[in-house]
């Protein structure tokens, strides 16, 4: 079976812009597919500040970030990945976008062995395996923000995944891209979202309640468990309409009260308060 060295990434936000980059970085010709100009614009910069900021930090020199910008293009068409050997969709964690996404990446890669894999945090693999015709090739692959600095990639196997596919990507993100791995079953979640989650649910039900302030529990977490952000302002990182897409995700699952998002979540997503990435949440950003 072919080494991968091609890779394509539907999407250009967060995660697909981090997963992008870890992969260039790593000296491997990734293709980036996003919806339309502006959107590629916001994450060629997206890309450009992280890979500055590596430069800053002393973890790249600039020869390598430069080799490593070399090896980025962009597209604003699906149909343009379809000679890549390993595609990771990091779309918007909608469940009907992403089986779109699906469906058309299986007509783009026709009948090559290409993997086809999804950063979801929530959304069952098996759903997008169902998308396309090539299920034994389709697989879970979930990294964690921010994608350059975190180790860990959930490897996410569903009901049709070949064990060659498995293996193939579990090389992949160990060898290629140095990260550590971690396997899990096809549940809403997996393992860090169905434990952290919850948790940030419960933080913002404090908020609601006004047992403390967003601050004050924040600094609880930080100094008394030595997290390095307390819940809150994680979830301004993750972005709250994402918290409310994985935890809508994890309550049609399981059906536990623990995975309700609470009124306050819902209000701020309806009113655009999404965190970071909107300039507000539990704090201002702007
Ligand atoms: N490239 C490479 N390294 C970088 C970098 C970049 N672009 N930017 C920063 N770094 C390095 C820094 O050099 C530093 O390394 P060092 O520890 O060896 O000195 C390290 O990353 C930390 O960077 P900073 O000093 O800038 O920042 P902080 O120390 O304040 O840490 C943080 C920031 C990494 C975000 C830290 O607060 C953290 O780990 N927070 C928790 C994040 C978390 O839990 N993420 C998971 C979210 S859940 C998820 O993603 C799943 C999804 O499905 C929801």
């Amino acid at each position: 079976m072919a080494e991968i060295e091609r890779v394509g990434v539907v999407g250009a936000g967060l995660m697909g812009s981090g997963i992008a980059e870890v992969n260039a970085r790593a000296g491997l010709r990734v293709t980036v597919a996003e919806v339309g100009d502006s959107a590629v614009e916001a994450g060629r910069s997206r890309i450009r500040g992280s890979l500055d900021r590596g430069v800053e930090r002393g973890k790249i020199s600039a020869d390598d970030r430069g080799a490593a910008w070399d090896n980025i293009g962009f597209t604003t068409s699906l149909a343009d990945l379809g000679d890549r050997d390993l595609v990771i969709e990091a779309a918007a964690e909608d469940e009907d976008i992403k089986t779109r996404v699906f469906g058309e990446l299986d007509e783009a890669v026709g009948g090559s062995e290409a993997v086809l894999a999804s950063n979801t945090s929530s959304i069952p693999i098996a759903k997008l395996a169902a998308a396309t015709q090539r299920p034994q090739h389709v697989i879970g692959m979930h990294f964690f923000n921010p994608v350059p600095v975190l180790k860990l990639v959930e490897l996410v196997p569903s009901l049709l995944t070949s064990a060659e596919t498995v293996q193939r990507v579990t090389d992949f993100a160990t060898d290629r891209l140095g990260k550590e791995s971690i396997r899990a079953q096809d549940r809403s979640g997996f393992v860090v979202n169905a434990l952290l989650v919850p948790y940030l649910l419960s933080a913002i039900r404090m908020v609601e309640a006004g047992t403390a302030a967003a601050e004050d529990i924040d600094n609880g977490m930080v100094l008394g468990c030595a997290h390095p952000m307390g819940p809150l302002r994680l979830a301004d990182m993750v972005g709250l309409d994402t918290v409310k897409a994985i935890a809508d995700s994890m309550y049609a699952e399981y059906k536990d009260p623990n995975c309700a998002a609470p009124p306050l979540l819902q209000r701020m997503v309806d009113a655009g308060l999404w965190g970071k990435k909107s300039g507000q949440g539990f704090y201002s950003y702007t």
